[in-house]
């Protein structure tokens, strides 16, 4: 009906009003609720960030203790969801797994579907954040052989998230408090990034009034994709791939100047709205090296991305395009550096995100937003009579 506004990939258009994140990608601004990303990175904890993300203010000390005494009620997960789990093949892909055993929390909870209570709407909210460590945690043990371990709530949520991965069935697992810390700050850097894919993914399925649950794992869906909460893989596999190839970072700048004949991209470079710098990739990058130095390690990877970096930003290709590297730069990184392995990189920013997707979804169910459904510029055929299958060229 009438003229429609094409805009691919949605470069100017906004899909709705949200309180939560302000970004001014001119100037490399990120605020949650107002508040700004380099002051939550170093000063709070992850679910005092998601509390603010979720409910809108920072908790008091008391609404604080009774959201995380919540999480902790809820960090096992259902054991007949383990029959499931335990049918993916050992290499699965942990975000296929993370993304299928979310959406099949609607099966366990079905009362989280269609016009759902406030209070069962809590539920499904604390469920979501108690369980995705431990599901995610799974996905890893999986992948290892190894036998599952069960949530241990006198832990912190990042403390507890790391016993989970690395415990020994019979030892007593001690997190070491600068991992504790860098995963913190990394959770929170990711806890939410206003209308993005993985987003806008989320509130669009929640729009036809779709559970929390199976929002959520269409999000996960979404980041799984290289463009996105992907990439952070793809960074390390490219950084490998340049070491293992001599090192020679100005051959990998070149490759990239070419990307629309040679399809290869700088991963972890350029971003849709930062087009001067990219605020939290400044604060990962700090965080890399105080990880890695505290804990003694000298990854030749580090000294690789470093290079690149400098050597992307010399080069008129990457400042004429304003291509600066992003959250994923860097992040793998520390990622590496706590032990985890690379096809967890995306699950873990799936944990950071977590916050993000159900303030997005509960704030776009709470303004009522209507279904959404874009509309399209039709360039098919013509209208054209059925061919009988034997005349048919
Ligand atoms: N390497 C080489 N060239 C690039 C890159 C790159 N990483 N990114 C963009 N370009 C070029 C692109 O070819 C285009 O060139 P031209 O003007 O000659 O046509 C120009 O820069 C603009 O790129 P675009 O694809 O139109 O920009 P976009 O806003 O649609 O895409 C992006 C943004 C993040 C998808 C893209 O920069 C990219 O693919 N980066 C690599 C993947 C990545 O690191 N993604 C993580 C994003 S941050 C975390 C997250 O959201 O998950």
């Amino acid at each position: 009906s009438g003229f429609i506004t094409l805009d691919s990939g949605y470069k100017n258009t906004g899909a709705t009003k949200s309180a939560i994140t302000f970004l001014d990608g001119e100037e490399g601004i990120l605020r949650y609720r107002g508040y700004p990303i380099e002051q939550l990175a170093e000063q709070s904890s992850f679910l005092e960030v998601a509390y603010l993300l979720i409910y809108g203010e920072l908790p008091t000390q008391k609404e604080l203790e009774s959201f995380t005494n919540e999480i902790k009620v809820h960090t096992l997960v259902n054991e007949d969801m383990r029959k499931i789990f335990d049918g993916f093949p050992v290499n699965a892909h942990p975000m296929g797994i993370l993304s299928a055993l979310v959406c099949s929390l609607t099966a366990f909870y079905p009362e989280s579907m269609g016009s759902v209570t406030a209070e069962q709407e809590r539920l499904s909210i604390v469920r979501l954040m108690a369980k995705l460590p431990t599901i995610a945690a799974w996905a890893y043990k999986n992948h290892m052989g190894h036998p599952v371990n069960y949530p241990q709530n006198r832990l912190s949520y990042c403390a507890n998230f790391m016993h989970m991965m690395f415990a020994l069935p019979v030892e007593e697992y001690i997190v070491n408090p600068v991992i504790e810390d860098a995963l913190n700050t990394l959770l929170i850097l990711h806890a939410d990034h206003e209308q993005n894919c993985s987003t806008s993914t989320v509130r669009l399925v929640g729009s036809s009034h779709a559970s929390l649950y199976s929002s959520i794992s269409a999000g996960i869906n979404a980041l799984w994709g290289p463009l996105h909460g992907g990439a952070n893989q793809e960074v390390i596999e490219m950084l490998e791939e340049i070491k293992a190839d001599g090192g020679d970072v100005k051959k990998y700048v070149e490759m990239a100047k070419n990307a629309k004949t040679t399809g290869f991209r700088l991963f972890g470079f350029g971003h849709r709205v930062y087009k001067n710098f990219d605020p939290r990739a400044k604060i990962i990058k700090k965080a890399a090296d105080k990880v890695l130095s505290s804990l003694g390690i000298n990854d030749p990877v580090l000294e690789i991305a470093k290079q690149l970096e400098e050597a992307a930003l010399t080069d008129p290709y990457f400042v004429e395009r304003k291509l600066y590297p992003n959250v994923d730069f860097y992040s793998g990184i520390i990622y590496r550096a706590l032990g985890i392995p690379t096809n967890m990189f995306t699950v873990m920013f799936a944990l950071g995100r977590l916050p993000g997707w159900i303030a997005q979804w509960k704030e776009m169910r709470e303004t009522k937003e209507p279904i959404g459904r874009p509309r399209q510029v039709y360039v098919g055929h013509p209208k054209r009579d059925y061919l009988d299958i034997n005349s048919r060229s």
